[in-house]
């Protein structure tokens, strides 16, 4: 833009700011401006010299208002720029990472196992954490004299009550309840807490179990080792999966079978798969007799597996976590370093991520 050679309309060419060019304004044009006051000045003159003094005055009126209307564009243009220049969107940068809460890798491995077990046609069952000592431990052929039913073991509730209630030990009552509920043919998996009076850096007082429940007519060990190996190899997503089963021993199961895991060395480190030596992973055997029958059923009709395995501990493997105080610890660093967030693992529960 040319500026003006009258030197009045000049000087708003020289306002280098708004606020600025604003004070010009009010100074000419303002209640008490300078063209203001020329145009109080028409009043009293004669009407002859008021046609003379009247155009020019509001020409230069005009002039003037044009002149600051055309410098205002220009600053606003400017300023506009120079916004446009600093707050630059950068389309190519990531998007900010929103602090968003993440999922526990207990949790995680919870959903995990129920979106395996019920591909193979598994429901999932719950039971309460505050047990009584009937379904935690006699109905499950747990004699008075077990190690279990000790006060070291075992968290007894104070007070008087109908039956001695107990924080469960594991989520076996969870079969009874069930037995004892809906009619076979059974297939149920039972997650949840249960607890231990048990202190160190591989136990803590709570942790997880998942309990494994099938019954129905003609189910043999075949069946067992099948569902153990399918589940095991899907959890570890390796189809070099190998079992051991080793005869042991629960009271509500016969027989019964401990199984092992294979493990092998991978760049270091210890992994699932392959069998260059082993770790016991979960409990199991066939639904004991007597427990068919103390949940009313005929064992001599229905038949049945069991498992249960620890949910923490198949996380520590999956996910390579070693210390499991730290599960519970409630350490924010941890949980960014081993939690989840919604879609960021794939898994079979999970999907490949969007
Ligand atoms: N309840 C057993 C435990 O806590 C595990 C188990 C479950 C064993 C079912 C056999 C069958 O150790």
């Amino acid at each position: 833009m040319t500026e003006p050679a009258d030197p009045t309309l000049a000087r708003f060419y020289g306002a280098d700011t708004l606020p600025e060019l604003e004070a010009m304004r009010v100074a000419m044009l303002g209640k008490s401006g300078e063209i203001t006051a020329q145009l109080k000045s028409l009043g009293p003159m004669t009407p002859e010299q008021r046609a003379i003094e009247g155009p020019k005055i509001h020409a230069q009126r005009e002039a003037v208002t044009a002149a600051i209307a055309e410098r205002k564009a220009e600053l606003e243009a400017a300023e506009l720029d120079a916004r446009l220049a600093t707050e630059r969107l950068d389309l190519s940068l990531p998007s900010r990472e929103t602090p968003r809460g993440s999922i526990h890798p207990v949790s995680q491995v919870m959903d995990e196992l129920a979106e395996i077990f019920a591909d193979l046609g598994f429901a999932v069952a719950e039971g309460p954490e505050i047990e009584d000592d009937w379904h935690n431990f006699t109905a499950l052929n747990i004699p008075e004299t077990h190690p279990a039913r000790a006060m070291h073991d075992t968290f007894y509730l104070a007070g008087e009550h109908e039956r001695p209630m107990v924080l469960r030990t594991h989520t076996s009552p969870v079969q009874i309840r069930t037995m004892m509920a809906s009619k076979p043919p059974i297939r149920l998996i039972a997650p949840g807490r249960v607890y231990r009076s048990d202190s160190d850096a591989t136990h803590t007082p709570m942790f997880h179990q998942i309990e494994g429940l099938v019954i129905d007519k003609g189910i043999t060990m075949g069946h067992l080792k099948w569902t153990l190996e399918t589940f095991l190899k899907t959890f570890f997503e390796r189809n070099d999966i190998v079992l051991r089963l080793r005869p042991s021993y629960f009271p509500f199961t016969e027989p019964s079978a401990e199984v092992d895991v294979g493990w092998s060395m991978e760049k270091g480190r210890r992994v699932v798969g392959g069998s260059e030596g082993w770790m016991e992973v979960l409990g199991s055997g066939m639904v004991h007799p007597r427990v068919i029958a103390a949940c009313g059923l005929d064992p001599d009709e229905w038949q049945g597996f069991a498992f249960g395995t620890g949910v923490d501990r198949l996380a520590m493997l999956k996910y390579g976590m070693n210390d499991l105080r730290a599960f519970f610890d409630g350490d924010l660093r941890w949980m960014k370093h081993y939690g989840f967030l919604s879609l960021d693992v794939p898994t079979l529960s999970g999907g490949i991520g969007a």
